[in-house]
């Protein structure tokens, strides 16, 4: 067992177990250089070898409590034959998908392994070269992240071109979200077959639907999605982060199978030590900016969250992703502090 696992299982243990979101960076110069080696960056999450390197690369550097597989969530577009590309200093690059024509195009779901298969070789390598202590994180992005991506083609503040589609091609729309649930599932279980410990679905723009359809196009996906791949796997976790979605969070916590709720740092941490953590484990909040600022910046905010969160289980982790600006000795200092801990 491990404490990472332990904790996730909602036991009551010594310390929070700690590990980042995209622990695995630009912000580490180990990872530019096998970036480099690697050419493009969907090279390095194609390539294994190179990809069960970078995910090691935080563990070994700061000794995280988990490991988070390196892939991304829009390789599951690319592999239902939607041409994605990453456009450096620009982010991703989408062919988007307008009409139902393109939709009966990329609607072959059982094809998607073919591509995924480095993915899950990753997975195979990383559980062989993992400390048995290191549990291993598999992940998916959750459909209305995927489509906003897939309809807009790129990011965008506010999602605003996918939740007009939403309501002028609900049809379509709909047809989207079941294509992307049903090719998430699959892709699921193969990481788990492959050995994943954990899953993480990453819901990072649910924050830009409204209540309603946070609950329909965020929360209804996802619990599907939990609830097939536990059919074949009941005993894998679940993370769940529905980015932004503010007191819906509560809605999201009611739901039994999901085990864990990966918490932004825009939420109240009074707030959801009260309502959130005494029903399920919690991960996250920690501003990301943090790791940008003077020491004495980044310890005061430290000891605020680990204090607030102090009664129940809780995962360290931040709010969103590391970013590239993020100093690598105020990585250290948080890894030590949490350790250090005793709850
Ligand atoms: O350590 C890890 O967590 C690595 C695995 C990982 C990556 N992306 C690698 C990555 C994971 C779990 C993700 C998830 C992901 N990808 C999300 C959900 C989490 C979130 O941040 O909200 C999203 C929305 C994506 C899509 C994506 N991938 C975007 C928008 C971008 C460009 C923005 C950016 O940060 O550059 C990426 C690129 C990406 N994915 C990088 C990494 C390390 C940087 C690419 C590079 O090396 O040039």
């Amino acid at each position: 067992m491990s404490l990472f696992l332990d904790c996730v299982n909602g036991l009551k243990i010594e310390r929070p177990p700690v590990w980042f979101m995209r622990q695995a960076g630009r912000y580490l110069s180990d990872y530019r250089r096998t970036r480099a080696k690697a050419g493009s960056f969907l090279d390095l999450c194609y390539n294994s070898d190179l990809a069960t390197e970078v995910t090691l690369q935080p563990i070994e550097k700061f000794g995280f409590d988990a490991a988070i597989l390196f892939a991304d969530i829009l390789l599951i577009l690319d592999a239902l034959g939607v041409n994605v590309q990453f456009v450096e200093g620009q982010g991703p690059l989408i062919e988007p998908v307008k009409e139902k024509k393109e939709i009966e195009k990329i609607n072959n779901i059982h094809s998607i392994h073919e591509k995924l298969f480095p993915v899950y070789e990753t997975v195979r390598k990383l559980k062989k070269e993992l400390p048995t202590n290191v549990p291993l994180i598999g992940f998916a992005g959750a459909p209305w992240t995927l489509a906003t991506y897939l309809i807009n083609g790129k990011g965008e503040q506010g999602s605003l071109t996918a939740k007009r589609f939403l309501l002028e091609n609900n049809k379509e729309f709909e047809e989207i979200i079941k294509l992307l649930t049903e090719a998430t599932i699959e892709y699921l279980i193969m990481q788990i077959k492959a050995g994943a410990d954990v899953i993480k679905i990453f819901d990072s723009w649910a924050g830009a639907l409204n209540a309603d359809m946070i609950l329909r196009y965020s929360l209804q996906p996802i619990k599907k999605i939990v609830i097939e791949v536990k059919k074949k796997f009941p005993k894998t976790p679940f993370i769940v982060f529905p980015r932004s979605v503010n007191t819906i969070y509560s809605n999201f916590c009611d739901e039994a199978c999901f085990d864990v709720l990966a918490v932004d740092q825009f939420l109240d941490r009074k707030w959801i030590a009260s309502n959130i953590q005494p029903k399920k484990v919690i991960q996250g909040n920690l501003d990301p900016i943090f790791l940008t600022q003077k020491k004495e910046i980044l310890m005061q905010e430290l000891k605020k969250v680990t204090q607030d969160f102090k009664k129940h289980p809780y995962i360290f982790n931040l709010g969103h992703g590391i970013t590239p600006d993020a100093c690598v000795d105020n990585v250290e200092l948080v890894v030590d502090y949490i350790k250090g801990l005793k709850f």
